[in-house]
């Protein structure tokens, strides 16, 4: 008998077990063990692979200092995320749900490189060139000069490229149709597309061209997910939107030259995508702003200052169990703000439903949409709307007291150039309001924002004062 022994690998996280289960033991996904010979991939084979090594150039830490060498693509919202451009010599994976514009994206990142005069090779291993041409001229790219190729394996993607000139720029579209002969799984499986990423991830240092990846997400774990190569690459984009919506967020989680907070801004359009420079004026786009529960959040994403709308609804509930759902925003979060809000300000929220969303299906990640998420709740709670020129941020501490957040002066900047008049923020040390064009109502405590608002009212609504 060979020593071709089996073994069961999660899609999903790459855990290996010597033997099917319907769950794994790792990520605690399910139905995501498949059937994979052990005695495949990169070195499990050292007969066969062993050569006599060769020594390599040391190159001394100090010296001349040359920038990472990038190609920016002229797409202003891609390179922001990417921190700049392509990096020469760099593996770039950008991963998605399928049909979210990935394909898209990168085609018109191609073509813009392309126009500029480099060569660029786009490998597809999903559509067939005639598919990906008539893509391209939707896009109104079929002017620019892309190399293309429908091709799956690895072995030949590596012996045409090596044919020539190594290009600038190489799409590899997916990786999980990606196979190479160094493993005997099926295309898709976890030990494909590692080895295959791997290969080709060896070419791009060698090289100098910048290869990009492109992954699927995928949520039945039939197919090998982006994860098991993100520890290679050296930068992981997720493309993200919701699918009701038009607009796509490019954001960066992983980025070894350059950092990772920064979001690029689309929105898909018959011609494809389109680059949003103001993304706060789509966010505010459809905002009605004279109902209640809504607030206007002065968010960052990056070094960018986004305005959102977050929208709360507090109902009457007749559960034994009131409902706390939210979309866009942190659940444990808002459970510590209802909290809070029911300790400190004396607002019993229990017998309520209560419903959160972010305006526009933006995800907010930041600690500081306290502020905007209290003002939300009790606005609707009231029955009163906020002020409709007026932002709020700040951090909520479980205290009750409210905590500066950084950049406010970029914050207030941009509330300013959106047409708003004021702001309620965290009181801070520094006299940040003094420079902006807005008024600032600086607190110290969530219940000076809570009787604020209730003040608004012209008194304080029964609902509120219930506990006393
Ligand atoms: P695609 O780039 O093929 O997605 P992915 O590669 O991530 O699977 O994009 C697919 C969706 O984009 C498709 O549902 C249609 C839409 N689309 C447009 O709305 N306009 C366009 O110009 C293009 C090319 C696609
Ligand atoms: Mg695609």
């Amino acid at each position: 008998m060979a020593k071709n022994k089996s073994q069961f690998v999660c899609q999903n996280c790459g855990n290996t077990s010597p033997q099917w289960s319907g769950k794994c033991d790792s990520c605690n996904e399910w139905n995501t063990l498949v059937e994979e010979h052990q005695s495949s991939g990169i070195g499990a084979n050292p007969g066969k692979q062993l050569r006599k090594g060769s020594p390599v150039k040391l190159v001394s830490l100090a010296g001349d200092l040359d920038e990472a060498p990038r190609i920016a693509s002229g797409i202003a919202e891609f390179d922001r995320a990417t921190g700049g451009g392509f990096v020469q010599g760099s593996a770039l994976l950008v991963g998605g749900d399928p049909g979210i514009g990935k394909s898209t994206l990168l085609m018109q990142a191609s073509a813009a490189l392309a126009k500029k005069g480099h060569r660029v090779v786009y490998v597809s291993g999903e559509e067939a060139v005639a598919q990906v041409r008539l893509r391209a001229r939707r896009l109104g790219a079929v002017e620019a000069d892309v190399g293309l190729a429908a091709e799956t394996s690895v072995e030949n993607i590596l012996a045409t490229l090596e044919a020539s000139e190594p290009p600038a720029l190489l799409i590899l579209d997916s990786i999980q149709t990606l196979w190479t002969e160094l493993a005997d799984s099926a295309p898709g499986t976890v030990t494909q597309v590692r080895n295959s990423a791997q290969a080709m991830i060896r070419y791009a240092k060698k090289s100098g061209t910048c290869v990009v990846l492109v992954g699927h997400v995928t949520k039945e774990g039939q197919i090998a997910g982006p994860r098991v190569v993100e520890h290679m690459v050296d930068a992981v984009m997720y493309f993200e939107g919701e699918g009701g919506h038009h607009y796509r967020i490019l954001r960066t989680v992983k980025n070894r030259f350059g950092p990772t907070d920064e979001i690029g801004v689309f929105e898909m359009s018959d011609a494809g995508l389109r680059e949003v420079t103001n993304p706060s004026e789509l966010f505010l786009g459809e905002r009605n702003a004279s109902s209640p529960g809504a607030a206007v959040f002065a968010g960052m994403e990056g070094t960018r200052p986004v305005l959102v709308e977050i929208q709360a609804l507090v109902v009457q509930s007749t559960l034994g169990t009131p409902r706390r759902a939210v979309v866009g925003w942190d659940n444990s979060r808002l459970s510590m703000v209802l909290a809070v809000l029911e300790a400190h300000c004396g607002i019993r929220l229990g017998d309520y439903d209560v419903y959160l969303n972010v305006a526009g299906g933006y995800r907010i990640v930041e600690p500081a949409a306290d502020l905007a998420v209290a003002a939300a709740l009790v606005s609707s709670l009231c029955g009163v709307p906020l002020p409709s020129d007026a932002v709020y941020f700040g951090e909520v501490s479980l205290s009750g007291a409210t905590r500066p957040v950084a950049h406010s002066i970029q914050r207030l900047k941009e509330a300013g150039k959106l047409g708003f008049n004021q702001a309620t923020a965290a009181k801070s040390g520094k006299n940040d309001s003094k420079s902006t064009p807005i008024t600032v109502h600086e607190i110290k405590e969530l219940a000076e924002l809570a009787a604020r608002i209730a003040a608004l009212k012209g008194a304080i609504g029964a609902d509120v004062t219930e506990t006393g």
